[in-house]
């Protein structure tokens, strides 16, 4: 067996065969690096350093480090195998770092849940009233529900010992299906929003009697070592026999544990959780109930099931109350999924008079449109550039990231970086702000390409490529400058046209015209975390005044935290689901041309410039058609 070193932690990790993948030894380690692409050599961020032992250079590494790097013994760590002792050096930049994650998800609604809880007077039983205990409840309880209680074996276990102590005992009861018996003096009862994102998973702990969110906790998605996309985990759980069971598995414990420390944070007894409502999207949810993913990631893109589904907790292995269930919202299609729903619960668009836009933005971007008249949908294959991903020094929102930035006219950058750490990187908000920024100041022309001719300490060729440096070397935790490439500029011009082109084929199906916007809806972390301005600036979505552009926090989550405390919303996601206009974009032939003319910055509809864009575009190709 082989001995693999790390450094600079000093962690010693013996290989368990010969030709062990180095990602296997990683974990046993206990060493989490970035890896974007799940492990499939195509990102470059699980860049490691070789200091001693022979590791061959592969093809893939070759394409995605830079030569001198190789030189200098860098490798990729996910195309490694072992077979011999090595020593290998973890670079700062790819560790994975935990990210800022957005809670806050407000909500206003009636408080009518789908779990209520009421006190019954049982009488007693007598030599004349040899009735069981079940049958004298179900006497007393018919004259209080209108539907005939059904008793599962759990809750039936406990109620002999409550009726021999009292008369009175209080019900939990789910459309006649009674989840609990306690005693007449609790009135404890809670539920639980879970907003399943494919980076951040969060939980709020509601208080189903008052209403009230009383914990929120939060973590990474624990699936991301096998991808920070959709169709990595697709991937994933295609490729290995057991990957939907392990991320099925992965899910559900961190979903379990976050309620653990939500029920401890607030003195809540695990036991008096009767309702999960989870929301995520199309992907998430499958892989949540450890459903096959492999039909979204190719053509017609289906899943396996569009309306809200609920099962028994225990049956995913999640731990609350012994008869509690899980609820989903449901899906649209098999890119506009739950979650989805949840931020259109959550605004209503529906029932507005106003003609309103809400927008999640990711790596696949969701877009509806609508008032009283109907509202349409559509997912966008944005690609992860916007979320800082495929950019050269792009990051997660998290300590050390440049989150918001400006360029001076003499191209000086101010910046705010996360935690105040120095700066490490570019979150997506801070990509946006600089080519937003480059292209206000004159660094960049309307086709993204870095202009010739300028003089600034600033600007650079490095592997013959233009570059804007936006941190120097002394200001950053590597020693390394940060900055905003050529080819950085056109992976965003990629992700911008695919959101504004999709924004504007949706408006067109629902007769819309930028004019008739009388608000856009920002939701997500990026949504929240972006400026307004710089969007609108890039072209990222229609050009509306600044004043109708509202960001309205973890909408997905308040979609979930509504559906947990009022059940006609549930009634109304699934009529909404139904009745939706999907426009699917890969079916609509003008979506190309679309997306090439919204590739300028702004996207003025202005005549095409092929010989670069379809360069990118080709190199850009999500395995989703766009
Ligand atoms: S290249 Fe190794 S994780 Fe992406």
């Amino acid at each position: 067996m082989s001995r693999v070193r790390f450094e600079p932690s000093g962690i010693t990790v013996e290989s368990n065969s010969d030709g062990e993948h180095l990602s296997d030894i990683l974990e046993r380690a206990g060493i989490s690096l970035e890896k974007v692409c799940g492990g499939r050599g195509k990102c470059g961020r699980c860049r490691i350093v070789v200091r001693d032992g022979s590791v061959p250079v592969t093809d893939k590494d070759k394409e995605l480090i830079p030569q001198e790097d190789l030189a200098q013994g860098m490798r990729l760590a996910c195309v490694i195998r072992v077979h011999s002792d090595m020593v290998l050096e973890i670079p700062k930049e790819s560790e994975r770092n935990e990210q800022v994650i957005l809670e806050d998800a407000y909500v206003q609604t009636k408080l009518s849940p789908v779990v209520s809880n009421f006190i019954l007077k049982v009488p007693a039983p007598s030599l004349h009233y040899q009735v069981g205990d079940l049958e004298r409840l179900r006497t007393v309880s018919s004259q209080r529900l209108r539907v005939e209680i059904r008793m599962p074996l759990g809750t039936l276990r406990k109620l002999p010992n409550l009726l021999s102590a009292s008369e009175q005992i209080r019900l939990v009861s789910r459309g006649g299906e009674i989840l609990d018996v306690t005693s007449a003096n609790g009135n404890e009862m809670f539920g639980v929003a879970v907003d399943i994102g494919t980076t951040t998973v969060v939980v709020y702990l509601m208080d189903l009697v008052g209403g009230e969110c009383v914990a929120v906790e939060s973590k990474m998605n624990p699936q991301i070592t096998h991808g920070d996309d959709v169709i990595s985990r697709i991937t994933f759980a295609m490729r290995n026999p057991d990957g939907t069971t392990i991320l099925q598995t992965q899910i559900s414990q961190c979903i379990d544990e976050l309620i653990g420390e939500c029920c401890a944070s607030a003195g809540v007894d695990k036991e008096k959780v009767y309702e999960i409502v989870a929301v995520g999207n199309t992907a998430m949810h499958h892989l949540f109930f450890g459903l096959d993913t492999s039909h979204l990631g190719r053509s017609p893109f289906v899943p396996v099931v569009a309306d809200a589904v609920e099962v028994k907790s225990h049956e995913l292995g999640i731990n609350i109350g012994e008869e509690a269930y899980v609820y989903t919202l449901p899906n649209v299609a098999g890119f506009v999924g739950a979650d989805h729903i949840g931020v259109l619960l959550a605004c209503r668009l529906w029932e507005s008079d106003e003609t309103r836009m809400a927008i999640d933005i990711g790596t696949n971007g969701e877009i509806s449109v609508g008032n009283t008249s109907g509202v349409a949908s559509t997912s966008c294959a944005a690609g992860p550039a916007l979320e800082g991903a495929n950019i050269r020094f792009g990051m997660r929102a998290a300590t050390g990231a440049i989150d918001h930035l400006s360029i001076a006219d003499d191209f000086e950058v101010s910046y705010t970086t996360i935690s105040k750490g120095k700066p490490r990187g570019l979150c997506g908000s801070a990509v946006v702000d600089a080519i937003s920024e480059l292209f206000r100041v004159g660094v960049i022309d309307p086709n993204g390409r870095i202009r010739k001719g300028l003089v600034s300490p600033r600007i650079r060729i490095a592997n013959g490529e233009s570059q804007f440096v936006i941190a120097i070397e002394q200001e950053t935790a590597t020693g390394e400058a940060v900055t905003i490439t050529q080819k950085d500029v056109s992976e965003v011009q990629c992700a911008k046209a695919a959101m504004y082109a999709g924004a504007t084929i949706l408006m067109e199906d629902r007769g819309v015209t930028q004019d008739d916007l009388d608000l856009i809806l920002l939701a997500g972390a990026f949504g929240n975390y972006i400026s307004p301005k710089s969007a609108i600036g890039l072209g990222i979505f229609p050009e509306v005044p600044l004043s109708k552009v509202k960001q309205i926090g973890n909408a997905a989550g308040s979609g979930a935290k509504i559906a947990l405390l009022n059940q006609k919303a549930r009634d109304e996601a699934t009529k909404l689901a139904r009745e939706i206009r999907f426009v699917e974009l890969a079916a609509r032939p003008e979506f190309q041309e679309r997306f090439f003319q919204a590739l300028y910055i702004p996207h003025q509809n202005q005549s095409l410039f092929p010989e670069v864009m379809s360069k990118v575009v080709e190199s850009n190709k999500v395995d989703r058609p766009a």
